[in-house]
């Protein structure tokens, strides 16, 4: 068993950049859990499934895996790499509504728990903390203002040359927690012995600068 870190928190909060960034300084790997739910989203999207009693009985048809190709995570779908499909706020929804499936959730928190059997982690989600390590070294709950978290989300898109409306980011990400936080099984929560870190304020720098601090005090 190696050291784990696990970072949940809402969508939009930075946890991705930050655990990457993290990973990449301790030398540990990153697992990206939202990844996997996307990924099973994109097989039901691709189907045009969304009813629930459909993804429930399916969902062992969707083969998750991951592999690493210099050092960044690779999600593989049934023997297909979809890394560059899964990253749409389409996929984001679906994720968020296959994830409210409990089978579903089995099957990929089997293949998070493995992960961090084998290596040092940094894993980022939503129920780390709470339901996949429970015994993690160090837990960070990331959030930021709904609106900072719009903002930065609309800057990403501006940037990508898409165009978009920041009060519907805003919306959608506000639906998105609700729905996240709100689900029967292994909801977003932060667990009672995470750290609790509001990056609104923050630089990605000054939160890395934190959770490393945190890390080597736990040595
Ligand atoms: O972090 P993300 O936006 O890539 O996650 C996509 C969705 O997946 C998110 O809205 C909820 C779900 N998710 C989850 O339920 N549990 C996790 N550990 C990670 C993601």
């Amino acid at each position: 068993m190696g050291f784990s870190i696990a970072i949940d928190g809402p969508a939009g909060a930075g946890k991705s950049t930050i655990a990457k960034r993290i990973a990449k300084e301790l030398g540990f790997i990153y697992v990206d859990t939202g990844a996997m739910y996307r990924a099973m989203g994109l097989y039901f999207q691709r189907k045009n499934i969304e009813d629930t009693v459909v993804i429930k009985r399916d969902c062992k048809e969707a083969d998750i895996t991951i592999l690493y190709e210099n050092g960044e995570q690779q999600v593989i779908l049934n023997g297909e790499n979809v890394n560059g499909f899964i990253r749409t706020e389409e996929a984001g929804k679906m994720a968020s509504h296959v994830a409210k499936i409990k089978e579903v959730r089995f099957q990929l928190v089997e293949l998070q728990r493995k992960l961090s059997k084998t290596s040092d982690v940094v894993m980022d989600g939503r129920d780390i903390g709470t339901h996949v390590l429970p015994n993690a070294d160090l837990k960070i709950y990331l959030t930021a203002s709904a609106y900072t978290r719009a903002e930065r989300r609309y800057k990403e898109l501006l940037e990508k040359g898409e165009t978009c409306e920041l009060e519907k980011i805003e919306e959608d990400i506000v639906a998105r927690d609700e729905q996240d936080m709100n689900r029967e099984f292994a909801p977003l929560r932060q667990a009672q012995d995470a750290v609790l870190i509001d990056s609104s304020d923050l630089t990605i720098d000054e939160v890395v600068k934190k959770i490393i601090y945190l890390y080597a005090n736990k040595q």
